[in-house]
């Protein structure tokens, strides 16, 4: 066992103000670079790199010692802070190196399977097998750190508001939040699941319940559902919940929490209180409920304009009850057929059928639907989006929610394609009045928008049998450049009033028992009014960190398949084990 040096400063904080000392340093060395009489190295730690150099001047074996070094290996030196003669400028300790007078090499390395640099174009699916040499990189030390900032603030300032910090199991009853749960078998009730929380939503009411008043939890969420770049099947809530508190109370703690947030690990400053718009104008505006504000392209309703036509698209989309919305791409008349053709290509996967374009230019609009319309309607339509020579306009009839999905993808995609996505501009509002159902085309009956503790506004609970469609929710989401942040609601505290809402949902009295009865229990005893929110930390680090996959501020994420590329998770259990939970697998897998 070789002898471990007592490190007197980390490798990527020396500077000229530390020429002359003598410094030990502990790490990996980057590259060596052999000169005959003369060896310099890149040694790093998770600060950074610093150029060590050893010289004839040095005892022979500890040359010969050096001599052995390679990419990789960890070690430590001391030794004495230089001005540099070759100044490198593209690094922070560019300006001095350390001569060596002292090594020890504590572990040699195999030649590693990626290189240890930023923006190593390497397949993400290696980077995950190595994901401990892909964390050597210096853009994930960083990102590890943004992220610790992140977790550190919000413990700091929940905690400065009253908010206890409080556990809650992971092995539980099914949490509905919509996704399909993990189950893990007990071996003790043979036959008997578990599911792993899909969030603590049950537990934080029942700490409620049980008086905690103000609750808080960085907390492991898990679902089963498609992955894509903002989701995981394992992620973490920053989440909460508050006794006594109306919509307003919960915006005002969370605002406080955003406005330090971002001066903290970004120097910026938010303005608040932060725009507060209801559902029904973001869909209407910007055809999505999680509206990117860092460009216009607004959406346009063409119902009325085109109700006699006589181009069928539109009379029959209208006939059905759709609609027929539009978009304005400001100087986007450039974009080719081709691009057009990719454009409605890509809103197929919403439903759409197609996508009438219209080209304003010099000598008149052009547009895949000439034959239909003349110039004058052309004209007409164009100018609801009072668009000018260079706007490209895009239209789409179908039923509603086919025209948002596609015009609210659209919006962004161009948007995306024309450099107008700045990652440096933090585009905050809160969606409020959210629908509290949502009425599911495929099982005919209405679904919880959010999950089915949400209240009511207290203005529509009259409606809640007779018109659930039409019916509000307590409900707010923190949106930022078109992601959803963090969501939340006040809860029913009353049981009267869950038992309708279960009602509503269609969901019978002895399977709301089954699910839910142990949180309608507790119900019964006093119950304060409350409400909270959860924030997916993964998104709000990636956002904040200017990232464009959570994968990259996640130590050890999933892949797209859900498996843990490392340790090669999920892998079959051996026929014990199934035995002794009382499990048979249909067939061998
Ligand atoms: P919700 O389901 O909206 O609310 O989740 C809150 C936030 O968690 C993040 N999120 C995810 N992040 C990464 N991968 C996922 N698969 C994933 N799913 C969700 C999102 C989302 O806004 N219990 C309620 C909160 C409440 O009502 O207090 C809840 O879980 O950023
Ligand atoms: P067609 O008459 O099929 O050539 O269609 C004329 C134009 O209408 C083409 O640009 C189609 O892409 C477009 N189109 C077809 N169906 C729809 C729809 N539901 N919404 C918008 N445009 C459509």
């Amino acid at each position: 066992m070789s002898e471990i040096f007592k490190r007197t400063d980390m490798c990527g904080t020396l500077t000229s103000a530390d020429i002359g000392r003598d410094v030990v340093l502990n790490g990996w060395i980057q590259k060596r670079r052999d000169l005959g009489s003369l060896i310099f190295c890149d040694m790093r730690d998770r600060t950074g790199i610093v150029q060590i150099v050893f010289d004839d001047k040095i005892p022979k074996e500890l040359f010969e010692q050096a001599n052995r070094l390679r990419s990789e290996f960890t070690a430590g030196v001391s030794g004495r802070v230089a001005e540099r003669k070759s100044k490198n400028p593209e690094i922070p300790t560019g300006d001095i190196e350390i001569f060596v007078s002292d090594l020890v090499i504590y572990s040699e390395a195999e030649t590693p399977p990626i290189y240890i640099k930023d923006g190593d174009n390497v397949d993400e699916n290696l980077r995950l097998r190595y994901r401990y040499l892909d964390l050597r990189k210096h853009e994930m030390q960083e990102s590890l750190a943004f992220r610790h900032k992140v977790t550190k603030f919000a413990r700091d300032y929940f905690d400065s508001q009253g908010f206890l910090d409080v556990e809650t199991p992971i092995l539980i009853k099914p949490t509905p939040e919509g996704a399909r749960d993990y189950l893990v078998p007990s071996r003790i009730s043979k036959g008997c699941f578990y599911a792993l929380p899909q969030s603590p939503q049950m537990y934080k009411q029942l700490l409620m319940v049980g008086g905690a008043d103000r609750y808080f939890q960085i907390a492991k969420c898990f679902r089963d559902e498609d992955l894509r770049a903002d989701r995981q099947p394992e992620f973490t809530q920053i989440d909460m919940e508050m006794s006594f508190v109306d919509v307003d109370d919960v915006i005002g703690i969370q605002e406080g929490f955003l406005k330090g947030l971002f001066k903290e690990v970004m120097g910026v400053d938010i303005r608040t209180p932060l725009r507060r718009m209801a559902y029904d104008e973001a869909m209407e505006r910007f055809g999505s409920d999680k509206p990117d504000l860092r460009f216009g392209f607004e959406l346009k309703k063409l119902n009325e304009k085109v109700a006699d036509c006589g181009f069928r698209v539109f009379t029959d989309a209208l006939a059905a009850g759709g609609d027929v919305r539009g978009i304005c791409i400001k100087d986007g008349a450039g974009f080719s057929r081709k691009d057009i053709d990719k454009f409605q290509e890509k809103i197929r996967s919403f439903g759409a059928k197609g996508l009438v374009w219209m080209k304003l230019g010099a000598d008149g609009i052009s547009s895949s639907v000439n034959k239909f319309f003349d110039e004058d309607q052309l004209r007409d339509i164009a100018e609801v989006f009072s668009a000018s020579e260079g706007d490209l306009i895009l239209i789409v009839a179908d039923r509603p929610s086919v025209v948002f999905d596609s015009l609210g993808f659209l919006r962004r995609h161009i948007a995306g394609m024309m450099g107008l996505l700045d990652d440096r501009q933090y585009e905050l509002l809160w969606i409020v009045d959210f629908p509290l159902f949502e009425y599911n085309e495929e099982e005919e009956r209405y679904t919880a928008k959010h999950h089915p503790f949400t209240s009511p506004k207290p203005e529509d609970v009259d409606r809640l049998e007779s018109d659930p469609g039409s019916v509000k929710a307590q409900a707010y989401d923190i949106v930022m450049n078109g992601v959803e942040l963090g969501g939340g609601s006040i809860r029913i505290h009353d049981r009267e009033l869950q038992a309708r809402m279960f009602k509503a949902l269609n969901i019978p009295d002895d399977e709301a028992e089954r699910k839910f009865g142990f949180l309608m229990e507790a119900f019964r005893y006093g119950t304060p009014p409350h409400g909270g929110i959860a924030y997916g930390l993964d998104r709000v680090v990636m956002l904040l960190s200017g990232k464009s996959s959570i994968r990259e501020v996640i130590a050890f994420p999933k892949n797209q398949a859900a498996q843990c590329m490392v340790s090669n998770a999920p892998s079959a259990a051996g026929p014990e084990q199934l035995e002794e939970l009382g499990l048979k697998l249909e067939k061998e897998q």
